[in-house]
């Protein structure tokens, strides 16, 4: 018997050996040269990247991917690790920089276990020479409702970032596009009591005033991204007013707050997942309707200026699976370095089961006249920007 459970244990340590070994040399061959959305994208130790809802910045002859951490099962899309960073030159192979902004043990702290960490975005400042991270932050245990963004600062791109503050925007601050009428109009008493869950509301209540109802807290800040122009200044893209209405503000000089200047766009149409990009003069914007992690059609549109007007272009993918986004929620578009006209559509494939399962889906931005095109590719690779490279 004894004789029996020593040979079987041997086999046993055999095969897991020869697993291991087998692991490690398929980690070692991998070299990609082409995107497969939706496939399992492995870094270079042989993990699959794990890095949701993020975000790139260019440094220095390097990309950086930041992104949230997910972990497997139920409430594995909370923040229970912190925020990823993986490097590349190339941006088919990434290399995992491990942790850069790191959840707290103490109970009391807004980054504490099991709080939300969503969509975090790092951008350069050039006059401070410092990094700073931005991401939609919820409080522990209370679901969306607080709404609210973060902050953190690095000195340098790899990390760690350093945590400054979690607040809701732009208190005391009106927009700067509503019509005088409005300015001194007191919100609707319904928008206390109107049963808001973050999905789009038929109908949309706009009359209820809902950034009114914030405007001593502060406004909702839930999905986001960061947008930095030619010429240094960057905006906060939100959706906000119960997702109901995305916001575009500006940040001050040092990217740490505001100037206080913003604009509501696209009310009441329950848009999120924000992505922008600037091509020649004309600044492009693509988002995705509310449905929680359940895809739905994208949304694009296109304005001469941040500040609008923007003009909705309708969702830009076609072909199968075109009006789920396939099966994916736009999160970032990248501009590739060293090109003029050359961008990636970056999107999540959710698990909301197992949310650590999340795939990436990066598709090439195509133009046709003034509008933006997505379409399924298997596999693709950089030589598609060739002509226009
Ligand atoms: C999605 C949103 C994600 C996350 C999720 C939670 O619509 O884009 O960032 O907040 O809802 O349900």
């Amino acid at each position: 018997m004894k004789q029996h459970f020593i040979i079987f244990f041997m086999i046993f340590l055999a095969i897991r050996v020869e697993a291991q070994e087998n692991s490690r040399y398929i980690a070692q061959e991998i070299k990609y040269n082409q995107f497969t959305p939706g496939e399992i994208w492995y870094d270079t130790d042989g993990n699959p990247i794990n890095a949701h809802a993020g975000g790139i910045l260019f440094h220095e002859g390097k990309y950086y991917w930041f992104g949230q951490i997910m972990v497997p099962g139920n409430g594995g899309s909370d923040a229970w690790v912190g925020v990823s960073c993986y490097s590349s030159t190339d941006l088919y192979n990434w290399k995992n920089l491990g942790v850069v902004l790191s959840v707290e043990d103490d109970p009391s702290h807004p980054l504490t276990r099991g709080c939300k960490i969503e969509r975090p975005k790092v951008i350069y400042n050039a006059s401070t020479g410092k990094f700073i991270m931005w991401w939609h932050h919820d409080i522990k245990g209370q679901g969306h409702r607080n709404a609210m963004t973060g902050i953190a600062v690095s000195e340098g791109v790899e990390g760690p970032y350093e945590f400054i503050r979690v607040f809701r925007p732009l208190a005391e601050f009106l927009p700067s596009n509503i019509p005088e009428s409005l300015k001194d109009k007191q919100p609707d008493p319904l928008v206390y009591t109107f049963p808001f869950t973050g999905g789009s509301v038929p109908n949309h209540p706009d009359s209820l005033l809902i950034f009114k109802r914030d405007l001593h807290q502060g406004q909702m800040a839930r999905d986001m991204t960061l947008f930095v122009d030619e010429d240094g200044a960057a905006y906060h893209i939100y959706s906000s007013e119960e997702n109901s209405t995305l916001h575009i503000a500006e940040l001050s000089e040092d990217y740490l707050g505001y100037t206080g200047k913003y604009i509501r766009i696209f009310p009441g149409r329950f848009m999120e997942a924000p992505a922008l990009f600037k091509r020649g003069s004309q600044y492009y914007f693509i988002g995705s309707g509310c449905t929680g992690w359940a895809p739905n059609a994208a949304r694009s549109a296109v304005a001469s200026s941040i500040w609008g007007p923007w003009e909705e272009l309708g969702n830009p993918c076609t072909g199968a699976d075109a009006e789920l986004t396939f099966y994916s929620q736009s999160t970032f578009i990248l501009p590739v370095a060293d090109t003029t006209d050359a961008f990636i559509f970056m999107a999540d494939r959710w698990h909301p089961e197992n949310p650590v399962e999340g795939r990436y889906v990066w598709l090439p931005v195509q133009f046709e006249g003034k509008k933006v095109a997505l379409k399924w590719h298997d596999s693709w690779d950089l030589n598609h920007f060739k002509p226009i490279r």
